[in-house]
């Protein structure tokens, strides 16, 4: 299998390698190809934002439908206003406060994007990602990158390089190492195009955060029956391939009277990813801890959920997650992959 990967992966560990590799990337984007780049919050794959046949190649190479709009990253505020055709001072106060990091706004586009970037529509989402190699990676191309998670379209986002190289290691040309992602799950997609903004797609900077710059905010995430709005948001997204449940146990001995309800076979096959109640007996398979603690959950969730389709589990029960505000983005992928 290994000799059949035909991906270069380029470190980063030290300045040299940084250097190489931003050059390396930046002269396959410049002639319309594709790179997977590392970001903070899941590694992207790239093109050129301006250049439709680049664009559409990313849709190709993801299998992804030509109705979902590419996210568009830029280097700082000036690139981002070029993206756009109206910049309120909402937009500035977001900027301000949370780039570069994990929030995308959604505007109107300027006649500079082409259409295959907006699937056609009249906005386009916009971020400033805090990874240094993206941030340097776009400057020294000097154009934005439009750049979807780096995975198949309906596949578990990747959270590093090997992940990458598993999903489209035999479709692109390169992939840049830029180690673990730090957010881990994707951005938040706030919609400034509304009167009043909202939350397309919830992430690690929360509606509380939000609501300090923004001051209001449409409540609840938008219907995620309505595809045209954000087709992101459509359910069976980001999904392992085993089976996923989130459940809720106060004991090992409750956990394992709630397997054999829902999974009577055995518990072969079961991977069990819990932050509090942790089942130590050592019946099951694979046992996971990730900390009680939203940023390091998220950091992790997907890496875990990776190594279980990986070690051909066949169920992952997932301990379930506060209601409160931090934990809503990783509730929110929870529920879509075991949709
Ligand atoms: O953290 C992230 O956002 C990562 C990294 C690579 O930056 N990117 C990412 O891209 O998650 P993707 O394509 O997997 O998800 C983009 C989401 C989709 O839900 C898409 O529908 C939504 O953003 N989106 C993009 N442009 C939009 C627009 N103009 N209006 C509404 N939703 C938009
Ligand atoms: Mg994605």
């Amino acid at each position: 299998m290994k000799d059949r990967i035909t991906a270069r992966v380029l470190q980063t560990h030290s300045p040299a390698l940084f250097q190489e590799a931003v050059e390396e990337a930046a002269r396959i984007l410049r002639a319309g190809d594709l790179v997977a780049v590392p970001t903070e919050t899941v590694y992207g794959l790239a093109a050129n934002a301006l250049d439709p046949s680049a664009v559409s190649r990313i849709f190709t190479v993801k299998g992804r439908p030509a109705h979902n709009p590419l996210i568009v990253h830029v280097s700082d505020v000036q690139m981002a206003r070029r993206c756009v055709s109206s910049w309120p001072a909402l937009a500035d106060r977001l900027a301000a406060a949370f780039w570069p990091g994990p929030l995308t706004l959604v505007l109107p586009r300027s006649p500079l994007i082409p259409d295959v970037v907006t699937a056609g529509g009249s906005t386009v989402g916009v971020r400033l990602p805090s990874h240094p190699f993206i941030r340097t990676l776009i400057q020294a191309c000097g154009f934005p990158l439009a750049a979807p998670s780096a995975n198949r379209s309906n596949e578990l986002s990747p959270t590093n390089a090997i992940h990458v190289e598993r999903s489209l290691g035999l479709a692109i040309p390169l992939i840049v190492d830029g180690g673990q992602s730090q957010v881990g799950i994707e951005s938040t997609v706030l919609d400034l195009t509304l009167e009043t903004p909202r939350v397309l797609r919830p992430g690690m900077i929360h509606e509380e955060s939000l609501v300090a710059v923004v001051g209001n905010l449409a409540s609840g995430a938008a219907d995620p029956e309505s595809p045209l709005k954000s087709p992101g948001l459509l359910l069976k997204h980001y999904a392992p391939k085993a089976r996923l449940m989130v459940c809720r146990w106060s004991s090992e001995a409750e956990l394992e009277a709630l397997l054999l309800k829902i999974w009577p076979t055995s518990p072969r096959g079961v991977s069990i990813i819990a932050h509090s109640q942790v089942p130590l007996s050592g019946r099951f398979d694979q046992v996971a801890v990730i900390p009680n603690d939203p940023d390091a959950f998220a950091r992790a969730i997907y890496s875990e959920l990776h190594r279980c389709d990986d070690a051909g589990a066949e169920l992952i029960v997932v301990e379930d997650v506060p209601q409160t505000p931090p934990w809503r983005a990783i509730r929110d992928r929870l529920a879509r992959a075991s949709g």
